[in-house]
């Protein structure tokens, strides 16, 4: 993965993660200022693999441990013994204290959230940001702090509850915080971490989205060579840029395979043809399962079933069409850089658990290929941005995600033909009501459930007795927790009496308001 950045030109910032709920808004601070970053987990960062990735500087994340405790994470040391400047964040400054010989001491000041710290020196990292004398508000979480400073250090900001907030030792770069500055809450920490980044490591902030495509290109290339590659399209952003991007590498060497489960949303299987098919001529097979779905899923009302009935029919009509491809050696995947942090992240955590649920593929294990992911360091807002860089067109890439047992999810209990047909029109209205209203860039995910309770309704002058449809619409950064959007009454009156009158089969429209956790985005 960390080959193509690993030449002179390229400013590469090591991350080592220690378990902080906010390691990745470190990689996101990074990035916006054009450096790019790896996270990688403490206990995977060996002398070899960080002398190979050639880091200009290193930062050690927050953590939810404490270094008083026995067995405790800490930096390797090759961390200390590079030559190159070192950050630590919360946790990460209280290893790098210990291991170079200061103490941290517990419990009897703890902080948490807004804290103001006295800044007492200057430092090249606090350089046109920060003034000696001054009080700057920064965010705080933690239990532990630093009781005495190794040689070398001194401190440079301190706080009521943190006597070194801020600590730096000039001479080796080494610098300690114990506030979080990727955290929007600690105003100007952006400014610190770049101030890190390119005053004190020298970097150049070059790291682009055309350099990314360029160097995304070269390697693909160079993975592939004359193979063949597959590539499963869903319809959404992430595989429909990884299939742009590796046709751009590598033209009709690639195959794309959308499989038509016929649980869809409306015009949407069109859309991925003519955008695939029309728009790029990539070769494309668009395989209309739908019969075969719909006949798997015949009686079935339990949600798990369905998702495990689903992901093997997906398996199956896959497998049938890639070997129409005729030995393709690689399947290319839409991988995302959370989903690999997750997977490799040495403290596991309850998101690992929730994804693989969410896996519909399961592919990588059944056939016999190798992968390619090139998106695999990216972020979704990171895809977008690739996508654009791309010439994709937009209604594609700001596309809200869609999960992939698709409409099944969306209507408890049993599926039938007529449901999904009746659950595609009220769908359709809903999204056409927040495309109108100017919401729908606003919104991380909004659809339309279809519940199997039927109500009952008068309508001119007769009773009905028909289904009840709930809308969602959800916020969110990254489908993991969500809240629900806070639509004006007037806007749901609207959708309602919208769906109401022109879908038959429903007759009563309800509002979802539950947040996740403890909810879920999808009902099922
Ligand atoms: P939940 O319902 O767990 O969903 O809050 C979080 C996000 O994941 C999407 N989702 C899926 N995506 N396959 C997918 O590709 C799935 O099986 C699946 N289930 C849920 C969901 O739409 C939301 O964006």
């Amino acid at each position: 993965m960390t080959e193509a950045q690993n030449t002179p030109s390229h400013d590469n910032i090591l991350i080592l993660d220690f378990g902080s709920q906010v390691t990745q808004l470190i990689a996101r601070r990074l990035r916006e200022s054009g450096v790019y970053c790896e996270i990688w987990p403490f206990n995977q960062a060996d002398e070899g693999r960080v002398k190979a990735f050639n880091p200009r500087g290193i930062i050690l994340s927050g953590g939810p441990r404490s270094t008083l405790e026995k067995g405790a994470p800490s930096a390797p040391d090759v961390v200390f013994e590079l030559g190159v400047p070192v950050f630590g964040i919360c946790y990460g400054q209280q290893t790098m204290v210990k291991q170079l010989g200061g103490s941290v001491e517990g419990e009897k000041s703890r902080e948490f959230g807004r804290a103001f710290v006295n800044v007492l020196e200057d430092s090249e990292i606090t350089a046109g940001i920060w003034e000696k004398g001054a009080s700057e508000q920064v965010w705080m979480s933690h239990g532990d702090h630093v009781a005495a400073l190794p040689d070398g250090f001194e401190v440079v900001a301190k706080s009521d509850g943190a006597p070194y907030a801020f600590i730096a030792d000039n001479a080796r770069k080494f610098y300690g915080v114990q506030f979080h500055p990727e955290v929007m809450h600690t105003l100007h920490g952006r400014e610190l971490l770049k101030n890190f980044t390119h005053n004190v490591c020298g970097c150049k902030g070059k790291w682009t989205m055309a350099s990314f495509r360029a160097r995304q290109i070269a390697k693909i290339r160079e993975q592939v060579g004359d193979a063949k590659v597959v590539c499963g399209l869903s319809g959404g952003v992430d595989s429909s840029v990884t299939a742009v991007l590796i046709h751009e590498a590598i033209g009709d060497q690639l195959t794309c395979i959308y499989v038509d489960t016929g649980l869809m949303r409306a015009g949407e299987s069109e859309q991925v043809v003519d955008l695939f098919h029309n728009n790029y001529n990539i070769p494309l097979i668009h395989e209309d399962a739908s019969e075969k779905f719909l006949g798997g899923l015949e009686g079935i009302s339990e949600p798990e079933i369905k998702r495990r009935l689903i992901g093997a029919m997906f398996i199956d009509v896959f497998e049938m069409c890639a070997k129409r491809v005729g030995g393709a050696k690689f399947l290319a995947q839409g991988t995302l850089y959370p989903d690999v942090i997750e997977s490799v992240s040495f403290a596991g955590g309850p998101s690992a658990t929730i994804k693989s649920h969410h896996n519909v593929g399961g592919l990588p294990d059944k056939m016999d290929m190798e992968l390619i992911e090139p998106m695999r360091e990216l972020f979704k807002d990171e895809v977008r941005a690739l996508g654009r860089e791309l010439g994709m067109p937009e209604a594609f890439i700001r596309r809200h995600p869609f999960p992939g047992p698709g409409l099944a999810i969306r209507i408890p209990g049993e599926i039938t033909q007529e449901k999904i047909e009746v659950l595609r029109k009220a769908d359709t209205i809903y999204l056409d009501e927040i495309e109108k209203a100017g919401l729908y860039d606003k919104i991380w995910q909004a659809f339309a459930v279809l519940l199997p309770v039927k109500t009952v309704g008068v309508m001119g002058d007769g009773r009905t007795y028909d289904h009840v449809c709930a809308l969602r619409a959800v916020t969110s950064t990254d489908g993991m927790t969500a809240d629900y959007y806070p639509y004006e009454h007037e806007f749901l009156g609207r959708v309602a009496t919208r769906i109401i009158n022109e879908v038959h089969g429903i007759n009563r429209v309800v509002y979802d308001i539950t947040s996740k956790p403890p909810g879920t985005i999808e009902w099922e």
